[in-house]
């Protein structure tokens, strides 16, 4: 379906309100096309394991009017269908690698063996099958899987390797939330890419996409260029993803409406908040619910970043991100002219028991670094730039001083044990901290409790320029001594240079 421009301008213009709010950018196709839902995937069982097929491939899309990029995908030309597990559930995985070069396939957020994990280390060979097993232990929730292939993590996302997945428990189904998949539950993975003039995708195009991360002038949500979103029902929960290689995304509503927030990383919160904007870094994601029942348009906005947030860049960084200054244009929204009505959002939800400080047995401390040039000790010269400096120097990220190293396991941890990381940014720009092997829960920045909305399970951690975070985890049931999982920045080309590590559940 495609809407004409004019109409499309019409839905923009309408209610501008907040303090900071441009014309928003990225608006530059002349049709909007209706937003794209990935196909449900929920598996085939046989003898009570659940069994899904998933073939790595490569493919060719129309983003742009009359031109064709190519692509990656999962079971089709980019992204991959949403695959739904029970909590409980026994899966097999099968996933063929018909890329014509290597790749992994990594549950993002779940709580599997290392060996299942799908990171670095379970690298699936061009033409080669990985057939991973594995009990879905997770609470009802929003997570995602996409390739982690060494040092082309980046470009593999980029070209299309993630997709979402829906988990459901008895807790979070018995709850009366819009659950309907494609009718009033609705994923939207948001993404920024950048075309070449032929409609090529462009990847690294200057060395600034490295030391910021990859950014791009044209949104995708689930594969759509200038989509669109026709609401049938008065509520809808709309599943976020920031699977941006490495933007942030400030989710808002053009004419400010409220929404509520009832989940992120690791599931549901225990109440539902008011919101009116919500920030995800790349890697975090959010179950909101939107209320349509007043029939008006809408658009879902991304909002700048205000230059006095804690997550700001800092210093010269500031200046490699202008486009960052301005709203961006995500999701036309024209509910239809009747809608179903739907039941209210329940007061409470999840029942999260905060952990305690005291439950930890230690603290491990690390430290984010990114190239020359580009510590804390630049920010004291504001924008002053150092003689000598110099971008895209690879290898350069570092955590506690050292580059990523298949070779070294630089953590290892006691099976059953809660620890709690302490993580130091000690650059200019924002590094959302990621660490496989389950969720945990955020303590503090600066010695500042979370915000309510950041008190469910997490397992993406944002660190802001010159910031302590701290996360407080539980390492069980998995160990492995041979088999590492990964702790990273997930701003991709950070993670393709250096800024991860590995450790093991022992
Ligand atoms: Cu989203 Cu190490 O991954
Ligand atoms: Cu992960
Ligand atoms: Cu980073």
């Amino acid at each position: 379906m495609k809407l004409t421009r004019r109409r499309f301008i019409h839905a923009v213009g309408a209610g501008v309100a907040g303090g900071y709010f441009n014309l928003p950018v990225f608006a530059q196709s002349s049709e909007l096309n209706l937003l794209k839902i990935p196909d449900l995937y929920t598996g085939h069982a046989i003898s009570g394991v659940h069994h899904y097929d998933l073939v790595m491939q490569t493919g060719e899309v129309n983003f742009l009017p009359g031109l064709s990029t190519s692509t990656m995908g999962i079971n089709g030309n980019y992204l991959g269908p949403t695959l739904r597990f029970r909590n409980g559930d026994d899966v097999a995985m099968h996933v063929k690698n018909q890329l014509g070069e290597p790749t992994t396939l990594h549950w993002h957020g779940l709580h599997v063996p290392a060996k299942s994990d799908g990171g670095p280390g379970q690298t699936i060979v061009a033409g080669s099958e990985w057939s991973p097993e594995f009990q879905i232990i997770q609470s009802g929730g929003t997570y995602w899987y996409h390739s982690h292939v060494l040092g082309k993590t980046g470009e593999q996302v980029y070209k299309g390797l993630s997709g979402l997945i829906i988990i459901e428990d008895s807790e979070s189904s018995r709850l009366e939330l819009p659950s309907s998949y494609g009718v009033d539950d609705i994923p939207l993975i948001v993404q920024d890419r950048a075309f070449h003039e032929d409609g090529s995708f462009i990847y690294l195009g200057s060395h600034m996409d490295v030391m910021t991360g990859m950014h791009g002038d044209t949104i995708l949500v689930n594969g759509t260029v200038a989509p669109i979103f026709v609401p049938i029902t008065s509520r809808v929960r709309f599943r976020l993803l920031n699977a941006a290689n490495a933007r942030t995304f400030n989710f808002a509503f053009d004419d400010n409406r409220e929404f509520q927030l009832i989940g992120s990383d690791g599931g549901l919160l225990n109440a539902a908040l008011r919101m009116r904007n919500i920030e995800l870094a790349p890697a975090e994601r959010a179950e909101i619910i939107v209320d349509f029942s007043d029939g008006s348009p809408v658009n879902l906005i991304s909002r700048p970043i205000p230059a006095e947030s804690p997550f700001a860049q800092q210093g010269m960084m500031r200046n490699m991100l202008p486009l960052s200054s301005r709203s961006i244009q995500l999701l036309t929204i024209e509910p239809q002219a009747t809608l179903e009505q739907r039941v209210r959002v329940p007061s409470a939800l999840a029942s999260i028991r905060r952990m305690n400080e005291s439950e930890a047995t230690r603290t491990r401390r690390f430290t984010l670094s990114m190239p020359m040039g580009m510590g804390m000790m630049n920010m004291r010269g504001g924008q002053g730039r150092r003689g000598g400096m110099m971008y895209g120097m690879g290898g350069n990220f570092l955590i506690n001083g050292k580059p990523m190293d298949m070779m070294v396991i630089n953590e290892r941890i006691n099976m059953g044990d809660t620890e709690i990381w302490e993580i130091f940014n000690d650059s200019m720009m924002t590094h959302p901290f990621h660490i496989h092997h389950g969720q945990f829960q955020i303590l503090d920045r600066n010695g500042v409790t979370a915000p309510p909305e950041e008190l469910g399970f997490k397992d993406t951690l944002r660190v802001g320029p010159g910031q302590t975070a701290r996360f407080i985890m539980q390492f069980e049931r998995f160990s492995d001594p041979d088999t590492a999982y990964m702790y990273h920045c997930h701003i991709l080309e950070h993670e393709d240079n250096g800024m991860m590590g590995q450790f093991t559940v022992i």
